[in-house]
């Protein structure tokens, strides 16, 4: 198929490169020129294993390709909509600018009978009101949604493996069964691997992805709710969640306690979910996403407050080396990243924080250049007074206490991500604090 992927971010620049690998024709569309050059030469705008080897295999195939001319589109019986759905600046609804930019943009391409199909995770009535606007700008094509449910870090096998398809289709059956034919043909190797697949309607289709979001994000506040209570108690958050993580209705998965969700996608989910349920008339079905978020953004806070005690209540002028900053491993993502926050609170303290991470530095530098980044973990370590695991990553997780503890200048340690053994570390002579943990 000639396929056409518009916005080529996080999603769309993974999603063309797999399109291409399913065997399609596909051109990338971006607003953004010098995105569009890069990828054109075969350079993603994001860290994501596996993704430059993708770019390359398509480009050299000559199936992939990428333009800033919106009349490159022209000929494409099927167009993904790709571009993102941010907060809003000034509150929790999402921002759909882009998504109707995109609409605009693409409609003049459109010939009766093409396909566009939404993969944007959008508020529910977004794909029917958007619909409505396909008709006056280009009567006789068709709108589906398909929302996307890939993971940063995973995203490349995500993609080409998914593991389920939800095709939400118009309710006119004539257009409903021309949309499925074309969703059909353009997943055929996932679906031709059993992946499986739901057909459904618009407002279905929307509400899967996010009600799948908020319940992430409300199995991750939970066990984060648990260490809270742990921590008054003197329980262990993370033999708790090994003991109700074996009764396989709840699962282990999810349930790892710690500073808790951030990225480009959970936060601003549940609340976009939020302030759509309140307008739909229906704000207490989700009033506990609310919970949901305050929990998580007090996890930060407690961390700070572990990190204050090592350093025995002053911060001030105390070298604190923060590891990790994107806002989860495998990622260079560093919005509403938990890590980033607390790197940013400790320096608001007046401690000298010195922060590392393998990918996400130069995205963290552009955020908030006055933290002191340091590129290698020994440089950020050496002569430090605590150290701080924010974002897990494997160069993190399995650091040897005592040889650590030759660079550091105190041994205090406070650990985001329950990553260590707290026994190991005590008996380096570390003084270690976790989250939910004695
Ligand atoms: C998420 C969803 O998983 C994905 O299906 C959706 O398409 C987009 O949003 P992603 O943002 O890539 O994907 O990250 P995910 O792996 O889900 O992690 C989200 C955040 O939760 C990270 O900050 C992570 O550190 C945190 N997390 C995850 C926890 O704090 N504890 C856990 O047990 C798991």
């Amino acid at each position: 198929m000639r396929v056409a992927v518009v916005g080529c971010g996080y999603l769309g620049a993974v999603h063309a490169a797999a399109m291409a690998e399913f065997g399609h024709d596909v051109i990338g569309f971006d607003v953004d020129e010098r995105k569009i050059a890069a990828l054109r030469a075969g350079e993603p705008p994001i860290f994501e294993p596996g993704l430059p080897e993708l770019l390359s295999a398509g480009i050299s195939s000559g199936r992939l390709n990428f333009s800033s001319d919106v009349a490159d589109i022209a000929g494409a019986s099927l167009s993904f909509l790709t571009v993102g759905t941010p907060q809003l600046k000034d509150g929790r609804a999402a921002d759909l600018s882009y998504v109707d930019a995109a609409i605009t943009a693409l409609a003049g391409q459109l010939r009766p009978g093409d396909v566009v199909v939404g993969k944007s995770t959008v508020p529910i009535g977004t794909a029917a009101r958007l619909a409505a606007r396909l008709d006056d700008l280009a009567p006789g094509a068709v709108l589906a949604w398909n929302p996307e449910f890939l993971r940063e870090g995973w995203a490349v096998q995500d993609s080409l493996a998914p593991n389920r398809l939800v095709f939400g289709l118009p309710p006119a059956a004539d257009r409903a069964h021309l949309a499925e034919a074309a969703l059909r043909e353009v997943f055929a190797r996932p679906l031709a691997n059993d992946t499986p697949l739901i057909v459904t309607d618009y407002a279905t289709a929307e509400l899967v992805k996010v009600s799948a979001n908020a319940f992430l994000a409300t199995k991750i506040s939970f066990i984060n709710a648990m260490a809270e209570i742990a921590e008054v108690t003197g329980a262990d958050v993370t033999q708790l969640a090994d003991a109700i993580g074996y009764d396989d209705r709840i699962g282990r998965r999810y349930l790892g306690a710690g500073v808790g969700f951030g990225g480009g996608c959970l936060p601003k989910d549940i609340r976009a979910f939020r302030a759509r349920a309140e307008e739909l008339g229906r704000g207490e079905s989700v009033a506990f996403l609310a919970q949901v978020d305050a929990i998580n953004l007090r996890r930060r806070k407690r961390l700070v407050a572990h990190v204050i005690d090592l350093l025995d209540g002053t911060p001030h002028g105390k070298v604190v080396a923060v590891l990790g900053l994107a806002f989860k491993p495998q990622s260079d993502d560093v919005r509403d990243s938990p890590a980033l926050d607390i790197a940013v609170r400790l320096h608001g303290l007046g401690a000298v924080v010195r922060a590392t991470d393998p990918k996400a530095i130069e995205n963290s530098r552009a955020l908030h250049p006055q933290l002191d980044y340091r590129e290698s973990f020994e440089d950020a370590v050496t002569g430090a007074d605590a150290l701080v695991l924010v974002t897990e990553w494997d160069e993190y997780r399995y650091l040897d206490p005592d040889a650590v503890g030759e660079l550091v200048a105190g041994r205090n340690v406070a650990d985001g991500r329950n990553s260590y053994d707290p026994a190991r570390w005590r008996a380096a002579g570390w003084r270690y604090r976790g989250l939910g943990r004695p």
